[in-house]
């Protein structure tokens, strides 16, 4: 039986698109069940319908920070698909330990820096700012702490004289368009040992 994946994006879901595109490989040991949104007007919604993958949105704005009914509607979405996996991709919400430790070793996530290095926001602004001449991205187990649990992989960038955030960025997010469907395939196989691209 393939592993059942739902994808959470918030926004293009670039790292969604090229999980789904991967897991249209009959050999590829998961399946995509839902991607979910914390935004009804994420542009990911639309390219995961025309890829053929049930969608939902949970707007997080109704629940004015109220994260435990916020996540309770997440789990209630889940729940109408059973997947056996949650991949985070591109996903700008942070979820509580309330609703990460049912996940526990189950869900997935892409962060853009070499982890331990740059947890949270604007990491390619801060390595550029740190003077550091590589950067990269890291695939990780979900833990209550933030971008804090196992790696499951990395890829490396060079950081080229001229870069800014967002040359950076880009070369960076290439990577990671390699490095997850990677990740994803070897997990769902029930491999664990991190691999390096
Ligand atoms: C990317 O910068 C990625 O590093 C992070 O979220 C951003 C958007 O990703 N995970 P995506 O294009 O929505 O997958």
């Amino acid at each position: 039986m393939k592993k059942r994946v739902a994808i959470f994006i918030s926004g293009g879901g670039s790292n969604m698109v090229r999980l789904v595109e991967d897991m249209a490989d009959p050999d590829h040991p998961a399946t995509p069940v839902l991607v979910l949104a914390n935004d009804a007007d994420a542009g990911g919604l639309a390219k995961a319908a025309d890829m053929g993958v049930p969608t939902a949105v949970v707007d997080h704005r109704p629940f004015k920070g109220d994260r435990r009914s916020f996540e309770d509607a997440i789990q209630s979405e889940l729940d109408k698909v059973q997947p056996d996996l949650l991949c985070l991709a591109g996903f700008m919400r942070v979820l509580t330990e309330g609703f990460v430790a049912p996940w526990d070793g189950r869900m997935l996530n892409i962060h853009p820096s070499l982890l331990p290095k740059y947890k949270g926001l604007h990491t390619h602004a801060r390595a550029l700012e740190a003077g550091d001449h590589e950067h990269g991205c890291t695939v990780h187990l979900v833990t209550p702490a933030l971008d804090d649990g196992p790696i499951l992989g990395q890829a490396r960038v060079p950081v080229q004289p001229g870069d800014t955030a967002d040359t950076l960025a880009a070369r960076v997010l290439e990577q990671e368009h390699r490095l997850y469907p990677a990740v994803l395939r070897r997990f769902a196989a029930g491999e664990t040992a991190p691999l390096y691209l």
